[in-house]
């Protein structure tokens, strides 16, 4: 129980997309391999005055917005990025002053790349449950073309930018189930460590399918174990957008095949932002409902990996 209703969603993408085609302007690749390898066919990248923090805003002023709760009542801000545009302050100081949030509330940004969306939920309800307030804002939001080598054709065909936010009421009726892991590896890896070493996006592509095919049924099988249920029980399973055939590879180990929600065709891998947009997407289709059963899987860099059971 201590459960989290989801009160409303919000996304926001960059001005520019870019179909596989236009990828072939930077590298050797057609629309065939990426789209036959990945079922990728576009991305969105930023343009200039676009970045991690602006699309964290927009997405989080529009789920505030639908949310219809006041913004002096929202009790933690929780921002999943690994592509911020500083490391220092972080994103969610500065979503949290465009939104004019109340001062005496806690506000940060987790990095578990690609996982991150999850963990920041998790985080945020152990805030909220801590802390003794009711509604939280929950934001993924990358700039993954800023960390990407576009002479790389193996890493830079994959990955695209935008941010998707939720607002989540503490419910002590509701369920939730979550479980988390880590298995320390190096075979996804980007950012600055110092000023004069800046590592570009560099990713084991062989490795990281065989951990992702693996692991979203193993964390879909521990969170059934540790609820109570199986898969005629969930109305919806929500995973990191990373590659269709890692999904299709878990769908035959899982079944359950309708209930994948898939939309990586549109945005490629959009990192922690990945989860929080396909919330949106589906809650504007209306397949949303109270009292739904979902289940989300996040997996990526660390590499790290979380699931989360929840009545919507
Ligand atoms: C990256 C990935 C699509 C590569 O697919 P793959 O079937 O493993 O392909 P390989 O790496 O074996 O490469 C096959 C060939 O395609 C080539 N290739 C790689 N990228 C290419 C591209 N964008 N366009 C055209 N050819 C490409 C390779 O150079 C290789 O050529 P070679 O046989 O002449 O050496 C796949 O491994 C993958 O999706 N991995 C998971 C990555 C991921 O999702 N990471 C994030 C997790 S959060």
């Amino acid at each position: 129980m201590n459960g989290l209703k989801l009160l409303a969603t919000g996304r926001a993408l960059p001005s520019q997309t870019l179909s596989n085609d236009d990828m072939s302007r930077y590298v050797e690749t057609s629309d065939e391999w990426i789209g036959g390898r990945t079922g990728i066919r576009q991305r969105y990248f930023c343009a200039e005055g676009e970045n991690a923090t602006t699309l964290a805003i927009e997405a989080s002023r529009l789920a505030l917005e639908r949310s219809g709760i006041p913004a002096a009542e929202i009790g933690c801000v929780v921002v999943a990025t690994s592509s911020g545009e500083y490391v220092m302050p972080s994103t969610a100081s500065m979503v949290h002053g465009a939104l004019a949030l109340d001062e005496n509330i806690p506000t940060l940004d987790v990095g578990a790349a690609c996982a991150g969306f999850l963990y920041a939920v998790e985080v945020a309800r152990g805030l909220l449950l801590a802390g003794g307030r009711r509604y939280a804002l929950v934001v993924g939001t990358e700039q993954m073309s800023s960390v990407l080598d576009m002479t790389d054709r193996t890493t830079c065909v994959l990955f695209g930018d935008g941010a998707g936010a939720t607002v989540f009421e503490l419910d002590t009726e509701r369920e939730y189930v979550s479980v988390q892991g880590t298995r320390s590896d190096m075979a996804i890896r980007s950012g600055c460590p110092s000023i004069t070493q800046k590592v570009p996006m560099q990713m084991d592509g062989q490795a990281v399918f065989r951990f992702a095919a693996a692991i979203i049924p193993k964390c879909v099988q521990d969170l059934f174990a540790k609820g109570g249920r199986t898969m005629d029980d969930v109305d919806w399973v929500v995973c990191h957008q990373a590659n269709e055939r890692i999904l299709d590879a878990s769908i035959r180990r899982l079944g359950g095949k309708e209930k994948f929600y898939k939309n990586i065709d549109r945005y490629a891998n959009t990192s922690a932002a990945s989860i929080a947009i396909a919330l949106d997407e589906m809650n504007e289709q209306g397949l949303l409902e109270e009292g739904q059963r979902i289940v989300m899987v996040g997996f990526g860099g660390g590499l790290t990996w979380a699931g989360i059971m929840l009545c919507i």
